[in-house]
């Protein structure tokens, strides 16, 4: 098994069979020496850097019923918000003041921001913040929306693919939904230039070891600039409320597989694998890892966006999230920057 991650830290490939054997492994050596060179291929690229990413979950509110997630519109306890443009501005106000130089605006697919408040709000955060960069994670728009968000000054756009099976997506998506379209909105964002990232759960509902790897092979296809990878975790009030959460082991193992096949990309120890471990992130960062999204959103609001259990940083505590965050990246030997944190090309 030592030899298999070896030959992915070199040639940053395998056989669909040897992924899926490196995948299962319970052979502690090749865990430990998998960490080691997830570690050593993201401090040659970045060396110890964290970048951050403030968080702002502009709305509650989605059109979508997503089978495992907590603000599925089907979902009549959730409690909806939408934050106004000023809220919006005053979050990223108090997110430069704490170093924050990406601002991720995230939200439900909600017909209420549209091209033309979106547009007017990137190009506002655009102006008084040159230094930097906008994400958007607003779910499957056209083209052409795509395109007007880009003109206006975004950066960047995450839209996790789910699972690249489907079969599986069919799963955990109702109708209305495809793969197919999915894909499609990745390649556009791509073609328009934006940075994008993609991205699945771990341990979603009848995920097998062969979705993974199809997970992988389309991340290959579409190299994305980011991946973000956390554990499926059940929400009380959605059909998977009964199933299972995916583990700790294998998220860390995945993580350590996706920094030796994809050396130079933006992978965030995320908010869900926090959720699941006390020390989850920071197990993150020590396997490749080179990127923290915190809650930047209002306090008041951050319980509502609610998509599984128990997710972290909602209660009181979480306007002190950059102190505790602090300490937590110092705590494993690495720094946080204040850095737009953009994807090495060289
Ligand atoms: N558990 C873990 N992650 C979830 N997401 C949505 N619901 C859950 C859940 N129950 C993830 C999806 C989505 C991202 C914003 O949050 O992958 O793309
Ligand atoms: Fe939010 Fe620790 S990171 S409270």
């Amino acid at each position: 098994m030592l030899e298999l991650v070896e030959k992915l830290y070199e040639n940053h490939d395998l056989t669909d069979g040897e992924l899926k054997q490196l995948i299962l492994t319970d052979d502690k050596a090749a865990e430990e020496l998998l960490i080691k060179r997830a570690d050593e291929t993201r401090q040659k690229y970045y060396g110890k850097k964290v970048f951050l990413r403030g968080l702002i979950e502009i709305s509650s509110f989605c059109k979508n019923n997503c089978l495992y997630c907590g603000i599925r519109h089907d979902n009549k306890n959730a409690q909806r918000y939408r934050l106004s443009r000023e809220e919006i501005l005053s979050c990223c106000e108090n997110g430069y003041e704490l170093g924050f130089r990406t601002f991720v605006m995230q939200g439900g697919e909600d017909a209420y921001y549209n091209d033309e408040f979106m547009c007017g709000i990137i190009s506002e955060i655009k102006n008084k913040y040159p230094d930097c960069a906008v994400t958007l994670s607003l779910g499957e728009r056209s083209g052409q929306s795509y395109k007007r968000m880009k003109e206006a000054g975004a950066d960047r756009y995450l839209l996790r693919h789910e699972t690249a099976s489907d079969e599986l997506y069919k799963k955990l998506h109702p109708n209305e939904m495809s793969l197919e379209n999915r894909k499609k909105c990745l390649f556009n964002l791509k073609k328009l230039h934006y940075q994008v990232g993609a991205g699945f759960m771990v341990g979603a509902p009848f995920q097998t070891v062969e979705n993974i790897v199809e997970d992988l092979r389309f991340l290959q296809d579409l190299q994305p600039q980011m991946i973000g990878i956390g554990p499926f975790i059940p929400h009380h009030d959605t059909p998977f409320k009964g199933e299972k959460q995916g583990t700790l082991e294998l998220t860390l193992r995945l993580l350590g597989i996706i920094r030796l096949m994809f050396p130079k990309v933006l992978l965030p120890a995320t908010t869900a694998l926090g959720t699941i471990s006390p020390i989850g992130r920071e197990l993150g960062l020590k396997t490749g890892c080179n990127v923290i999204m915190p809650n930047l959103s209002p306090v008041k609001v951050r319980k509502k966006y609610d998509l599984y259990d128990n997710k972290i940083c909602t209660g009181e505590e979480a306007a002190e999230c950059r102190g505790c965050l602090q300490r937590r990246v110092k705590s494993v030997g690495y720094e946080i920057v204040s850095e737009r944190g953009d994807f090495i090309n060289a």
